[in-house]
């Protein structure tokens, strides 16, 4: 497998490396023609310049000094006249020059022709400008040049390319070096997480810097570790109080069923510890079950049966129903319900709510104070709100009474016989309803919990 980096890395070299071949190439031969060509013209110049000279006058003293001139240059020249004969030379004529000389010429414009430009292969590059008196050619005017200068002067043109070349690759090869570790790193580490999550280890932690798609990435793979660490430790909890729960009624059944056993046992006393075996194998099955429910809540396959509800009549029938286990313990139960809220809901499992919440009020209540039922309109919503005057929660405890199994206080619920689980399946009950729950309490003096629920008008 390439590495990322790696990958990246390449890519962006071989892009650059042909980016800048090309520009390399272009830039080295534009400087090359253009030398060639300043040379080309700087030869026809001179060539012109002797031309009017010998315009002027032709004569033996004339050509001879021309001659003399160009021996002290890097250029020569060569005058013929018009049927080729060499009538001057700077420098004796060798067979390159020669062939050169050789050439038919015809049309040669007066400011000069390019003989011979090839610079590769030949030594030499050539103009030709001819030359006349009273309109008639007299001759012509060679001028060569040697192309060893231009050969020496683009070799070292090329090595001052291929340095240039080598030191570009040099620090481009450490940029890009660094930049696709930069760009690779975040990615590098989130898979290193990842990859400690499917192992189950959670305590990942990831720098959350950038704010681009590769920030936004580690910060989801965060939540996410987080949530399953969350989850981890919830599950682990849950599983402790579970047992702690199953093993409390268990000790008191294997306990009472020994003492049954014995045979000198009165049956009215028998009887006695057998309903108490009883009573506690209703309350692990009322256990389960409800654990069962919330297990079936948690998969989706809890399915509730919504219909269009008439609130009043609907918390009514529950209000009659309970009345007697308030009225039982000295509670007033009110009752105060607008007659016009429709909502969606499933009656029998919100029933299961409202009852919840009622055993709630009940139980955490003295005989004395007053618990209310009321339903109302509230901005886009209905509330049903459940109020006691009872012990009430404590504040750092709120976040935690709607968790499974969890109770304020441990003893008190015993003998109440609570497992912690009402508001808990209330709570999802109302959410799968599309709803919410909120609760608010003071120590000593009450406890309100309102659902909210959408009104359905027509
Ligand atoms: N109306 C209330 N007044 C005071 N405390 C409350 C009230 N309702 C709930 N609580 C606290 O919140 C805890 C969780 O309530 P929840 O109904 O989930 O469990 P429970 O009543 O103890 O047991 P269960 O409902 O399963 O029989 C309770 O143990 C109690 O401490
Ligand atoms: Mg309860």
């Amino acid at each position: 497998m390439l590495k990322i980096s790696l990958k990246l890395g390449l890519w962006i070299f071989i892009c650059i490396l042909l980016i800048e071949s090309i520009s390399m190439i272009f830039l080295h031969s534009n400087m090359v023609h253009s030398r060639i060509d300043q040379e080309l013209d700087s030869l026809k110049a001179r060539g012109n310049s002797h031309r009017d000279v010998l315009e002027i006058s032709l004569d033996p003293a004339t050509l001879r000094h021309i001659g003399l001139m160009e021996s002290h240059t890097d250029t020569d020249v060569v005058v013929t006249n018009s049927t080729g004969r060499v009538l001057v030379t700077s420098e004796s004529v060798n067979s390159e020059m020669k062939q050169i000389l050789d050439r038919s010429l015809s049309d040669v414009p007066r400011n000069g022709l390019i003989v011979q430009s090839d610079w590769r292969k030949e030594r030499y590059i050539a103009t030709v400008t001819p030359f006349k008196t009273n309109g008639e050619n007299m001759g012509y005017l060679y001028m060569f040049k040697n192309t060893e200068d231009v050969e020496a002067f683009i070799s070292q043109l090329n090595r001052h390319f291929l340095l240039a070349s080598m030191l570009i690759l040099f620090f481009m090869s450490i940029t890009i070096f660094l930049l696709s570790k930069a760009l690779t790193r975040p990615l590098i580490i989130m898979k290193e997480a990842t990859a400690k999550l499917s192992k189950g280890d959670f305590s990942v932690s990831l720098p959350l810097r950038s704010n681009d798609e590769l920030g936004e990435l580690a910060k989801s793979i965060q939540t996410l570790a987080n949530d399953l660490y969350y989850m981890k430790q919830e599950r682990n909890e849950f599983l402790a109080s579970i047992s702690h729960e199953l093993r409390t009624p268990l000790t008191y059944i294997k306990g009472y069923a020994d003492i049954a056993k014995r045979t000198d046992l009165e049956f009215q006393e028998r009887t006695q510890y057998l309903n108490i075996i009883h009573e506690e194998s209703e309350r692990l099955n009322h256990l389960l079950e409800e654990l069962f429910d919330l297990a079936k809540m948690d998969q989706n396959t809890f399915s509730i049966a919504k219909e269009r509800v008439h609130l009043y009549p609907f918390l009514h029938s529950i209000y009659k129903k309970y009345l007697p286990a308030f009225e039982n313990k000295k509670i007033q139960l009110q009752f105060n319900c607008d007659n016009d809220l429709f909502v969606d809901l499933d009656p029998a499992r919100f029933e299961q709510v409202i009852l919840n919440l009622l055993d709630n009020a009940l139980k955490y209540s003295k005989m004395g104070t007053v618990a209310s039922i009321e339903a109302f309109k509230k901005e886009d919503n209905v509330q049903v709100a459940l109020s006691d005057q009872g012990m009430g929660i404590p504040q750092e405890e709120m976040p935690y009474i709607f968790d499974r199994l969890y109770r304020v206080e441990k003893s008190r619920s015993r003998e109440t016989g609570g497992y912690g689980l009402g508001l808990a399946i209330a709570k999802q009950v109302v959410d799968i309803h599309g709803g919410t729950i909120s609760v608010e309490s003071s120590i000593g003096q009450g406890t309100r919990f309102t659902i909210a629920l959408k009104e359905n008008y027509k």
